[in-house]
């Protein structure tokens, strides 16, 4: 919306535990910095997430920030999660409890895992240099609302004097089509291949899934699709990640290769991800969060990497916000203070021209990279 003359937009700051609040800080510190170069604006409303919900409203989701989510036109969430709510019923921990109900409430269909592996910072992957050499940029388009984590029905109990526990792995034709067309787009506007990863040599499921890619592909003649089982897929990605552009793939398939992909980039701090939903044209509704958890074990020391949250930020800026050079120029402070040596303690390696820096020292870096 427009106010005072210029673009603004509505912001739910869904911080959350751990490291949350202080990546966080970080980001709305580069955000402050980009809106003033930029010409935008935000409004913010801050609101408890996961443990912080459970600890002042009773629940990981309370109504109140579902509430301030629907007013918004963007979710910028943090991390949720730690030892002190691991006791809880599974349903009512933070991360089940907040996470995925959000995913389902809003729709957000389409999960872009971006897993950039810059060229510095390649000797803080576990891959051997030589594997990667100059680096990779894969982005997994994960689908995020369908198959076993939603499907129906759902059982844990006795069946017949035994024990028995039942998924459904379920997707519709229409669901698989929106999430081909999101990949296609996407790898339209990189390096034009599109890997889809199934398991078609067992699952009905993924049997469809191949079909409805094949069915897509022609809509877009410049896009290069392939096709890999997944337990291929798991195995290249740490032979040689640099034969992928973008993948795209069911949502389990895709909770566990983003976690091997995000492995391999060397450290989760860097790695930020977008969950979008169609809005109006060409806008999304998205909740934007860093990939990496709440990392309890460092929370609250000053310590932690605050990039994956700050690049997050970015990609709010490129998918809600359509501001296009504010989340260019983003992402390019980044890349600059990256090859300046700055490192937090998750990236350095100790080799000559490192300067190591804090949360808010890395805050600082970017901004005056700005
Ligand atoms: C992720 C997480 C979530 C998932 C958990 C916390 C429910 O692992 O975003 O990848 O499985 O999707
Ligand atoms: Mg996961």
């Amino acid at each position: 919306m427009m106010r005072g003359g210029m673009n603004t937009y509505r912001i739910a700051v869904l911080a959350g535990d751990g490291i949350g609040p202080e990546v966080m800080e970080q980001a709305l510190r580069v955000l402050d910095a980009v809106e003033k170069k930029f010409g935008f604006a935000t409004e913010r409303a801050a609101c408890h997430v996961g443990g912080a919900g459970i600890d002042h409203c009773g629940k990981a989701l309370p109504a109140e920030t579902l509430a301030a989510c629907e007013a918004a036109d963007a979710i910028l969430f943090g991390s949720v999660g730690g030892p002190k709510w691991d006791a809880l019923p599974p349903d009512e921990r933070p991360e089940r409890g907040a996470l995925l109900p959000l995913r389902k409430h809003f729709s957000l269909y389409a999960n872009l895992r971006p897993g950039i592996c810059m060229p510095e910072l390649v000797g803080a992957s576990p891959l051997k240099d030589s594997l990667i050499q100059s680096g990779f940029d894969i982005l997994c388009v994960r689908e995020l609302t369908g198959g076993m984590y939603f499907g129906e029905p759902k059982f844990y109990g006795e069946r017949n004097g035994e024990t028995v526990a039942l998924d459904t792995l379920v997707y519709k034709k229409s669901e698989v089509e929106r999430i081909a067309r999101v990949a296609f787009q996407a790898a339209r506007g990189r390096r034009g291949k599109l890997c889809s990863v199934d398991k078609a040599n067992v699952l009905s499921s993924s049997v469809m899934w191949r079909d409805v890619m094949n069915a897509i592909a022609p809509e877009f003649p410049d896009v290069q699709l392939s096709h890999m089982y997944v337990d291929n897929a798991a195995m290249q990605l740490v032979r040689n990640p640099q034969q992928f552009d973008v993948m795209v793939t069911e949502n389990t398939f895709g909770d566990i290769l983003t976690d091997e992909m995000a492995m391999i980039c060397g450290s989760l701090g860097m790695l930020p991800s977008a969950s979008l939903c169609r809005g109006n044209g060409e806008s999304f509704f998205g909740l934007y969060e860093p990939s990496g958890g709440s990392a309890p074990d460092i929370a609250g020391q000053g310590i932690a990497n605050p990039i994956a949250q700050i690049l997050s930020m970015g990609m709010m800026l490129r998918y809600t916000c359509r501001e296009t050079a504010a989340a260019d120029a983003v992402d390019a402070a980044v890349r600059r203070v990256i090859a300046a040596g700055y490192r937090t303690g998750d990236l350095a390696t100790g080799a000559p021209g490192e300067t190591r820096v804090g949360t808010s020292g890395m805050g600082d870096a970017i901004i005056a990279a700005l």
